[in-house]
């Protein structure tokens, strides 16, 4: 069972703002990613997709004269510790259930080392995934970041991935009675 869609999540003007500072084509792209690799490694797909869509929602904008200061960036960076903290605040308020809710934050604090002292972190699969799907969409020099999507094809690339994961559940779930 499904509490909370990804179009939910889409649609709520919090996820509108930070998603788009981030950057929508690349959160839907790694949304994407994550639902490849869930599949592929039997994990949940319906917190893959939504940890995924929300990993970069913790980015503050370190501009310095209109353009994008990475040494300050690189310094006093947290965004994934901010993203998960507004991801899960995000969720419960749309209904999701509190333990998928932790789950999906955990995944987003874990999907870099950029903060972390040691850079090393013994990962849940879940965490695995979203970490690798960032990969997968990355450019070098953070240009992911800055590629752009129509909100109107955004919406349905999102639409899409919902009934990607609705059908998967619905033949897992086919699956286990049979
Ligand atoms: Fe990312």
């Amino acid at each position: 069972m499904r509490y909370v869609t990804l179009t939910d999540v889409f649609v709520h003007p919090i996820a509108q703002k930070y998603l788009k500072r981030s950057g929508l084509a690349h959160a839907i792209a790694v949304a994407y990613h994550a639902y490849r690799l869930a599949l592929h490694h039997g994990v949940n797909a319906d917190l893959a997709t939504k940890a995924a869509l929300l990993h970069d929602i913790g980015h503050y904008t370190w501009y310095k004269n209109g353009r994008w200061d990475y040494e300050q960036y690189k310094q006093n960076d947290i965004h994934a510790i901010k993203g998960a903290e507004r991801a899960h605040k995000l969720l419960i308020r749309l209904g999701e259930h509190p333990q998928n809710a932790k789950e999906i934050a955990l995944a987003i604090l874990l999907h870099t080392d950029s903060y972390l002292p040691d850079g090393e972190w013994k990962r849940k699969p879940l965490q695995s995934i979203v970490k690798w799907a960032d990969e997968a969409d990355e450019e070098p020099g953070g240009r992911h970041h800055y590629r752009t999507i129509s909100d109107d094809l955004a919406f349905k690339k999102i639409s899409q991935l919902d009934e990607l994961v609705d059908r998967h559940l619905g033949k897992k779930r086919l699956d286990d009675i049979i």
